[in-house]
């Protein structure tokens, strides 16, 4: 029987649902690709740690040479995280002649430089569907079906953490650490929950769908970022209450020769498609000057949609490992070429959403509304919620029309030293 083996470096989440997939669907694998792959080795750090599934202990290693020079072993899918040892592991895996799976947007987005020239040096593949979106086909979709076209655009949900807090916030009024620590317990969040939470995830994929879509390496420090850590129930509410869902949403669009890349929550007009992405879905849109706009959707974090992503790279490597086919698409090698360079946030026009805590008393409005007017800041509409009862502020929401970050984050930081302002201006930009 035609057998091709593979290894499994990390057997948590992910690595769970690779060796379940692979065990369930092997007959119809087999089938299909004429081939089975088959796990012979799994790279754990604890061989006694109490597994979720029964799987022999023959499987485990700790030694991470009894895969690398095992020869039989032509697939290494790395399924660790964070930077070290994993980023090793894959250059070694590499440099030992065998095809490179990995869910690991951390490193790519940092190192992908160095990761896709070992590959092309080494003329292996390496595969990293799972390092985006989780089960949905992004990178084959940007890489291959849209290869034809040139992109201009990338808006989406990546984040299925953050985006299944903020649903669980907004439906059911769950406190901001609960709905972590639920998604915790679902297998969405990263082993350190704050890369997601702070945005910094998001940024990780952004910067690898924006490096592929553009043809240039656009590392995670070039992405502006803001995460979802001091957004407040109340905010969410009074947003629904204008129209608006908030979601974190990243960015990547190509005008002219500038690139904008970032990550930030963002209030979604209500009749917008991406505010029916609840819970752990991710969705993304992307515009090509072809195809024009395409939406993907699917479930973006968790056990099965992952492995079914990291399974269909595991079939591609089997197309260049065993039926050596060779790569031929080029990754982006060079890091902000002279013709592209990335436009600062400050420079960007919004429509914004403010939060004021202010003082309940006469003249309050006019100086805040002074200042706003001062930095060709229009406002198109204004509420103040409630009246003060005791000491203490009230908050006042208001909406205005487009204007530069710039402009907003001066007046803004003029409003949040008048005397009559209690708390820091909370800020968030509106899609339009
Ligand atoms: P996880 O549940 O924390 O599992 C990590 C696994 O790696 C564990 O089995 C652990 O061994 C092993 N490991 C950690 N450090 C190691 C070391 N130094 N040497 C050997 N083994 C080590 O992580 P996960 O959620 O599966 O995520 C894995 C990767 O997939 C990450 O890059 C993540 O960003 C990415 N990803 C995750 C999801 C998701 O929904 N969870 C989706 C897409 C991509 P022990 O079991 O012995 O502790
Ligand atoms: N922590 C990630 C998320 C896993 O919540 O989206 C999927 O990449």
């Amino acid at each position: 029987m035609k057998e091709i083996k593979i290894a499994l470096l990390g057997f948590g989440t992910v690595g769970m649902g690779v060796y379940e997939l692979l065990k369930k669907n092997s007959e119809l694998i087999k089938e299909r690709v004429g081939i089975r792959p088959v796990v012979k080795k799994i790279l754990v750090r604890d061989p006694k740690k109490k597994r979720d599934i029964k799987i022999d202990q023959k499987y485990f290693t700790t030694n991470i040479e009894e895969i690398l020079e095992d020869p039989e072993i032509s697939i290494v899918c790395e399924l660790i995280g964070g930077i070290e040892p994993a980023k090793t592991y894959i250059l070694k895996a590499l440099q030992k002649g065998k095809e490179v799976v990995t869910a690991n947007k951390a490193i790519l987005a940092q190192y992908g430089n160095e990761i896709w020239e070992e590959a092309r040096k080494r003329k292996r593949f390496i595969g990293f569907e799972a390092s985006v979106g989780g089960g949905i086909p992004i990178i084959k979709t940007i890489k291959e079906s849209l290869i034809g076209n040139s992109i201009s655009s990338i808006i989406g949900i990546i984040n299925g953490t953050t985006n299944y807090i903020l649903t669980r916030m907004l439906e059911n009024n769950f406190q901001f650490k609960d709905a972590l620590k639920m998604a915790q317990a679902k297998g969405y969040a990263e082993a350190d929950p704050t890369l997601d939470i702070k945005g910094i995830d998001s940024a990780h994929k952004i910067s690898i769908l924006a490096s592929l879509a553009f043809g240039f390496y656009i590392p995670v420090s070039e992405v502006y970022t803001e995460g979802i850590e001091d957004i407040d129930l109340m905010d969410l509410k009074f947003a629904k209450d204008f129209g608006y869902i908030v979601k974190l949403l990243a960015f990547a669009k190509k005008r002219k020769r500038k690139i904008e890349i970032r990550v930030h929550p963002t209030l979604i007009p209500e009749t917008h498609v991406l505010t029916s992405v609840r819970l752990n879905y991710n969705a993304l849109y992307i515009t090509g000057d072809f195809v024009g706009d395409i939406l993907l959707y699917g479930l973006g974090a968790g056990k099965e949609p992952t492995a079914s992503a990291v399974v269909s790279d595991i079939i591609d490597a089997i197309e260049y490992s065993y039926f050596e086919k060779k790569p031929f698409i080029k990754y982006p090698l060079t890091k902000n070429n002279d013709f592209f360079n990335i436009r600062s946030i400050e420079e960007v026009e919004f429509k914004y959403y403010f939060r004021f805590s202010a003082i309940d008393k006469p003249g309050v409005l006019s100086k805040i509304s002074g200042i706003l007017g001062k930095h060709n800041i229009s406002i198109a509409s204004v509420v103040q919620i409630g009246r003060q009862k005791k000491k203490g502020s009230v908050p006042v929401v208001m909406l205005t029309h487009e204007t530069k970050e710039k402009n907003v984050n001066k007046a803004l930081e003029e409003i949040d030293k008048l005397d009559v302002v209690t708390a820091s201006t909370k800020k968030f930009r509106i899609l339009e």
